[in-house]
């Protein structure tokens, strides 16, 4: 490896890949390679990919064709294909899609020795065992000063029938709350004021007996107050004593994202969700009585397979009765090798595209009208950034707020909000 070596590097997919992108700018960094946000003057250019979807895997394709024609004119260029879809489609992208190296999310401390293979031997290298990485010991180098993530667990066992998650990223593992612990510790030494706990389901944690309440209970002390977030929680995890354990936290943010998937049990049962629409509601009740001020998000997927119009009017009362704050709404991707591949009663593309259409707009109309709500109330929000003229701050909901009056990044200061200008609240400080 070269000293000075400039590395351009891109993430796409869910927070687990934004991130791993840290780790990887701290194991490259480590080497004394520097970020460049120019693409074209990278001498290593990584895609973090994300195989969710097709459309995903389809948009970092496109990117490598592109950067293939950019390799032509600059042939000492390195091309890494990094994450799930490294993970999942291995050599092909190597051999076919032309990448130089492709690196699965549990093999990015060997990229250093990758590099420098590759450049000796003019070999393209894939690397994709999966081998329980926690990349315990690594503080990532974070994007912004303010907010940060850590995450506690990684892989996932849940084996929903739609997902790759499972098959990319390997067995659900935790890290240790030492680890947990000292990663959020220097966030907050270096200015940050929110901490996310982010993984596939955070409520897998597991620690010998600590589990993830015990967890947020150390980090819901840590010195300094951060503000305490998590993400993502599986429904079926969500149990009483939970919702309870997170009523006495004091800077646990009252934010929970609940993927929701599907309000028919039938459909529900063939993904493999494990709950049924009533027990989620149960559940959504616990939360809510625990943590007053709740913001509720989630995720929809329509166009499951066998998903009737029947089933989908159960979806839409579902999104109706709890008012969800924001959701992801998807339609249905067919992705090889899960169970729902060998599944019966395709539901045509018109047929989910006009569902999905319709999910839309019911959901668009309640994040309008769950913001609009907030319109001369006050509270707490956290300065993130700069947007000329005003700043942009978060609340402990979660949602962005436009804030007209100045004040420093990293404050958390009273606001007022005074309006709502598409779906974004304005807000005055009122201090
Ligand atoms: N671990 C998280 C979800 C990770 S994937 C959880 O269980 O909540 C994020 C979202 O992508 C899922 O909640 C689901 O709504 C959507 N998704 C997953 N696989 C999909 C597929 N094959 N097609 C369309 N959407 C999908
Ligand atoms: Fe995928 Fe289900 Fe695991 Fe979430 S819980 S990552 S949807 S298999
Ligand atoms: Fe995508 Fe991998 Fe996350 S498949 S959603 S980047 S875990």
């Amino acid at each position: 490896m070269n000293q000075g070596d400039r590395f351009y590097i891109r993430a796409y997919g869910c927070q687990m890949n934004l991130y791993e992108a840290g780790l990887v700018r701290e194991i490259l960094g480590r080497r004394g390679f520097a970020e460049t946000s120019e693409e074209s003057e990278a001498d290593l250019v990584l895609l973090l990919t994300c195989s969710v979807r097709e459309h995903a895997e389809q948009r970092a394709i496109g990117r490598l064709q592109n950067l293939r024609g950019l390799k032509r004119s600059r042939p000492e260029m390195i091309l890494a294909v990094l994450g799930c879809m490294a993970q999942g489609r291995g050599a092909e992208l190597a051999n076919g899609l032309g990448a130089d190296l492709v690196v699965g999310p549990d093999e990015y401390r060997r990229l250093p020795e990758l590099i420098e293979a590759y450049r000796t031997s003019g070999e393209r290298q894939i690397a994709t065992r999966l081998g329980g990485e926690c990349y315990e010991g690594l503080l990532p180098q974070n994007r912004s000063p303010i907010t940060g993530m850590v995450t506690v667990m990684r892989g996932c066992d849940n084996y929903c029938a739609y997902c790759i998650v499972p098959y990319v990223r390997g067995h659900e593992r935790s890290k240790s709350w030492e680890a947990v612990l000292a990663e959020a510790v220097a966030l907050v030494r270096g200015g940050c004021r929110d901490i996310t706990l982010v993984g596939q389901n955070v409520l897998a944690y597991r620690d010998g007996d600590l589990d993830f309440a015990g967890l947020l209970r150390l980090a819901d002390r840590l010195d300094g107050g951060p503000w305490i977030r998590f993400l993502t929680s599986h429904p079926k995890d969500v149990t009483r004593e939970f919702a309870l354990a997170l009523s006495e936290l004091e800077n646990l943010c009252p934010h929970v994202h609940l993927p929701m998937q599907s309000g028919s049990d039938r459909i529900l049962h063939v993904m493999n969700r494990k709950y049924t629409s009533a027990e989620y509601r149960q559940k959504v009740a616990w939360l809510r009585a625990a943590l007053p001020g709740l913001s509720l998000t989630t995720d929809v997927l329509v166009g499951f397979p066998g998903e009737s119009d029947q089933d989908f009017e159960q979806t839409l009362e579902l999104v109706r009765e709890v008012g969800f704050d924001f959701a992801y709404m998807f339609r249905y991707s067919e992705r090889p090798g899960t169970t729902a591949c060998r599944m019966d009663g395709k539901v045509p593309e018109s047929v989910a595209a006009a569902r999905l259409s319709r999910l839309i707009a019911v959901q668009n109309d309640i994040t309008r009208e769950r913001n609009q709500a907030l319109v001369g109330t006050r509270l707490e929000v956290l300065v993130e950034a700069r947007r000329d003229p005003d700043l942009l701050a978060r609340t402990r909901t979660n949602k962005i707020v436009v804030l007209k009056t100045d004040a420093p990044i990293g404050a958390r200061i009273r606001a007022a909000i005074t309006g709502i200008k598409g779906w974004t609240p304005i807000a005055e400080s009122c201090e």
